[in-house]
């Protein structure tokens, strides 16, 4: 890269003011300055492998090397600038979190190789000039079902650290389904040692317990990522189901369900036991989850009737606003009585809006934009993709990108932001996520973080292959056709 304007910086920022003939080197004396302890322990660590620098950590501004400056709060609380001179990169933001994505633009103008886990030459180039960049939406996600297969913390983790890397900024675990439940819980053991013992497929299954679920979301709150946790009800619940026989209608526990149907099961609406298991479970949830929002599901309740739904709904929806938190739901919550700021996460069409989501608008509820023909990364790129689904259609690199948020909504809707989830049941490895994953994920980033007028697909498509190689160096299992 010779100027700035040639940056391949994905989401691509807001503004870039290249300042030619000048160019940041980084060297072996450079040390790293910052008022974000974590920025600044993250930059370091981020840098010290591939450069084989020391880097310090210094009080004072250095010589010559990066100072991350709490300064100047910009318009959006995540605002922050980025400023290369001769002799220094400065990022300055109101918060640390616009710190943080202030050291990931940095970090994706040097050299490829920076991704690498040992020493690599350099030299370590920055051309010169200021970047001020700021998201269009606050709620940048992705979601991983852990359910229909389940995937350790080692994995969660890293597949945190590489969504922090393009800005997104939540992860939405989909921890309960009929297939698993995947975190434990105390006042209803069963449902993780009974209820987590199975996966689509058969196996062992698996669950995370409440130490180790604490400590995802302290990993990914140090990466400015927020948790937010589903538990889906009343649909989608046969390992609770099976766990406990008493949430069961009959009263008769199911056996565990390793098939990939949906809408069959549902919790029993006229118990009273219901409403007991959900306000512990969610009781339990909400004090292991720092963040504001806890997601009840609520989709395809195939065998609950409208009525008992509503009756549902309107009981559980309280609960989480009892424990301090805000709902989330799918759509299909759009006609059932909304509690204070809930979000509906709209996964139809991006082309024929339903009347879930008409109900939603109606009482003002913000909006979690997933449309599934366009964000679902579950579905094949194309015919020829070996796992994934096809339901909402095949979708490209381009068809993920090439929309406008915006534009699917009526005039004065509030959208929350965009959410791209990854449901499992295809998905059986690492390997696997990586794949759907990449490079949509990066695609549905920019389109959650940058001006619509700064997107343009051939430029976006240009900076996505030069960002193969950080890829390759990560060991991501990219699809590479574009
Ligand atoms: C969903 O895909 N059932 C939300």
């Amino acid at each position: 890269m010779t100027t700035l304007d040639a940056h391949a910086v994905v989401p691509v920022p807001a503004e870039v003011h290249p300042e030619p003939g000048v160019s940041f080197q980084l060297r072996p004396d450079a040390a790293i300055r910052s008022d974000s302890a974590s920025a600044g322990a993250y930059l370091a660590e981020r840098l010290r492998p591939p450069t084989g620098y020391p880097l310090p950590l210094v009080d004072a501004p250095p010589a010559h090397g990066i100072e991350l400056l709490r300064a100047g709060a910009g318009v959006h609380p995540e605002e922050y600038s980025l400023w290369v001179d001769a002799e220094r990169v400065t990022i300055r933001s109101g918060t640390d979190a616009g710190l943080f994505y202030g050291v990931q633009t940095l970090l994706q103008l040097l050299p490829s190789t920076v991704e690498a886990g040992t020493v690599q030459a350099g030299p370590w180039t920055v051309p010169g000039g200021r970047i001020v960049d700021r998201p269009r939406y606050a709620y940048r996600g992705a979601m991983l079902d852990v359910s229909r297969h389940f995937f350790g913390v080692e994995v969660v983790r890293r597949f945190v650290d590489r969504l922090s890397r393009y800005k997104i900024n939540v992860l939405h675990l989909h921890l309960s389904d009929d297939q698993g439940w995947r975190l434990a819980v105390d006042a209803w053991p069963r449902l993780a040692t009974v209820g987590g013992a199975s996966q689509v497929g058969g196996g062992g299954g698996g669950h995370y317990s409440r130490e180790e679920y604490a400590g995802l979301v302290e990993y990914a709150a140090a990466r400015h990522v927020t948790i937010v946790p589903e538990i889906d009800m009343p649909g989608h619940t046969n390992a609770a189901l099976s766990a406990y026989p008493e949430l069961n209608a009959d009263g008769i526990a199911p056996p565990p369900y390793t098939g990939v149907d949906v809408g069959f099961s549902s919790l029993s609406v006229d118990k009273e036991v219901t409403y007991r298991f959900v306000r512990e479970v969610i009781g339990e949830v909400a004090a292991l989850t720092p963040g504001p929002y806890i997601h009840i599901g609520g989709d395809e309740a195939q065998s609950t009737t409208p009525e008992d739904y509503r009756t549902f709904m309107d009981r559980v929806q309280p609960l989480v606003t009892a424990a301090g938190k805000t709902v989330i739901g799918w759509h299909q919550i759009g006609p059932a009585a909304r509690e204070p700021g809930r979000i509906a996460q709209y996964w139809g069409s991006s082309e024929s809006p339903d009347d879930d989501l008409r109900a939603a608008l109606a009482q003002g509820d913000r909006i979690l934009l997933s449309p599934s023909n366009r964000v679902y990364l579950d579905m094949k790129y194309d015919a020829a993709t070996p796992i994934g689904l096809d339901w909402a259609g095949h979708i490209d690199v381009r068809t993920a990108y090439d929309w406008d948020p915006a534009e699917i909504l009526p005039a004065g809707a509030d959208v929350a932001g965009v959410e791209a989830p990854l449901w499992t049941e295809t998905v059986e490895t690492p390997a696997d996520i990586d794949r759907l994953t990449y490079p949509r994920l990066p695609a549905v980033a920019e389109l959650a973080w940058s001006p619509q007028r700064s997107r343009y697909w051939p430029d976006f498509r240009a900076r996505l292959a030069a960002h193969e190689p950080r890829w390759a160096h990560l060991g991501i299992e990219f699809h590479p056709e574009y």
